[in-house]
């Protein structure tokens, strides 16, 4: 197809970025413009009025990240069509997906399908693994053929807004912060890339690295982001969440798509 695929979205740990692309591949799109509003400073103000979004976000706490609405805040759209993405680590999406939708249906974004995909979980480690390795080949698959199925339902015509699971009012929110992972001063070489991958951007490497919690959003980009296993996420509310997850969301589940 001849448009132009417009790419948003937020992803610390790259999961929800290898979904939108998928997609923007099975839609077929002429050309791709990436919005990756990760990192402090990211937030573009543009308004969009050719061709198709993808807008993808992270689910925290069943809820789309606070952080992910205030740096898409100033993109806008002219009743722009837009598929929306919906991560989340195996447990559940709960009411992100729609949350997402009243979001994007504010900006002026005509929303005419959705999905919800898995993707390896945050606090997932090889000791403990959640959707470790996901979205595998199977998971990219199925969002190529969504975006295919999307593609079809623009080209007949058809712009409208599918039902989609989730519910309003939305679950309470959940306040992250006061906990983030740790530097282990034997590890690490001072290499920066922690510092460099953080949304928030309260890690600052000199002769040591200091994170200054308070403003943590626990995704583990730093985890994730470093060589050399320096940065363990080892709280016990962490350890917790973890033996929970591992107990109870270890069946994977399959990606659900509203269109
Ligand atoms: C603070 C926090 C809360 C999370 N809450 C949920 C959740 O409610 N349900 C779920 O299945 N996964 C949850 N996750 C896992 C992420 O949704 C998942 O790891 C996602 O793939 C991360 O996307 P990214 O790779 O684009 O950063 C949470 C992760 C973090 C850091």
């Amino acid at each position: 197809m001849s448009f132009t695929a417009h790419l948003i979205y937020f992803s610390p740990t790259g999961t929800t970025k290898k979904i939108t692309t998928s997609i923007a591949k099975g839609l077929g799109a002429k050309r791709v413009v990436d919005y990756d509003t990760t990192l402090p400073g990211s937030s573009v103000e543009t308004d969009l009025n050719d061709g198709v979004a993808i807008i993808g976000i992270p689910v925290y706490a069943g809820r789309v990240p606070e952080l992910c609405l205030q740096r898409m805040q100033t993109i806008t759209a002219k009743g722009l069509p837009c598929v929306l993405v919906a991560l989340y680590g195996n447990r559940e999406y709960e009411d992100a997906l729609v949350e997402l939708r009243d979001f994007a249906t504010g900006q002026g974004f005509k929303v005419v399908a959705a999905g919800a995909f898995i993707g390896e979980h945050s606090y997932s480690t090889h000791e403990r693994p959640i959707a470790e390795g996901r979205p595998d080949a199977k998971d990219l698959l199925l969002a190529v053929q969504f975006g295919q199925q999307v593609a079809t339902k623009i080209e007949d015509g058809n712009f409208d807004t599918p039902e989609i699971a989730g519910n309003v009012p939305y679950k309470d929110r959940v306040q992250f912060g006061g906990v983030a992972p740790e530097t282990d001063r034997d590890r690490c070489t001072l290499c920066g890339k922690c510092a460099e991958s953080c949304p928030t951007g309260v890690i600052t490497v000199t002769e040591k690295v200091a994170t200054e919690t308070d403003h943590c959003i626990m995704c583990c980009a730093c985890v994730k982001a470093c060589d050399v296993d320096a940065r363990p996420f080892n709280h016990p509310r962490i350890k917790e969440r973890r033996a929970m997850l591992l107990a109870n969301c270890s069946q994977p589940k399959a990606p659900e798509v509203f269109i």
